[in-house]
């Protein structure tokens, strides 16, 4: 199987006074169409970093990052597009609009690409109901329980069907037998999508989910 994004010798360095903080310290990283990745660490360790620079979303400071064949850096109109067309996202906190019910919030993520609105709401109907919400799908966010927020964020950011999905810390905030639920439906989902999957977390009910697992430490794979 192909590679679909690849990192080498990728570092990011923040100044703090005097001192130069390696956040993600000269590492080689790679993931192929459909392989799901878990990356563990402790509080600090470059997890959320390394996420920002995969995903396009922060500048390195050095190295290189490859999406098929396309180089991150050098367009940054393409980049952006890259983000929109091919990747998905959910963090800690879900992010929903709290103006808008669940199926307009996953809808939302269909229209920003163009699709009609009827058609939105249709695939946003179908991906919440295989998220298990088929009767929370009119519920505003301030009505669903955390694990139903997640689900609904992750069913946001898997409508347009992302080759690639990065989660950060996603079941931060959910108790193990929630986090639980919640990781099952992602892992149904995306295998059904053959999409690829970054997760950085702390959550120990994780461990089953991927094919692979790296640890970080100190900006660095362990
Ligand atoms: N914008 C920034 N400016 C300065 N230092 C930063 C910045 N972002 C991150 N860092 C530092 O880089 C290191 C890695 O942080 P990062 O957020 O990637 O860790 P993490 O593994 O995601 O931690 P957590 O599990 O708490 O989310 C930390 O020492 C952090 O203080
Ligand atoms: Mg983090």
């Amino acid at each position: 199987m192909n590679n679909l994004l690849e990192a080498v010798n990728l570092s990011r360095y923040f100044k703090e006074g005097n001192e130069e903080i390696k956040a993600v310290n000269n590492i080689n990283f790679s993931i192929k169409e459909n392989e799901k990745i878990v990356i563990y660490g402790r509080s600090g360790s470059g997890k959320s970093t390394l996420l920002n620079l995969l995903s396009g979303l922060d500048t390195y400071s050095s190295g290189q990052i490859n999406y098929r064949n396309f180089l991150y850096n050098n367009n940054q109109n393409k980049l952006t597009k890259l983000r929109k067309d091919s990747m998905g996202f959910v963090y800690q906190f879900h992010h929903l609009l709290k103006e808008f019910s669940a199926v307009e919030n996953v809808a939302l993520s269909s229209m920003i690409l163009g699709e009609n609105k009827k058609k939105s709401m249709q695939d946003a109907t179908s991906i919440l109901n295989k998220f298990g919400l088929s009767e929370r799908l009119k519920h505003f966010p301030s009505q669903l329980s955390g694990g139903e927020k997640q689900r609904v964020a992750m069913a946001r950011a898997l409508i347009n069907k992302p080759e690639l999905i990065f989660l950060d810390e996603p079941t931060g905030n959910l108790d193990a037998d929630t986090s639980k639920e919640v990781i099952n439906y992602l892992q149904l989902i995306a295998k059904e999508f053959k999409s690829s999957v970054i997760v950085a977390t702390h959550d120990p009910e994780f461990r089953n989910f991927g094919d692979k697992i790296l640890t970080m430490d100190s900006g660095v794979f362990v």
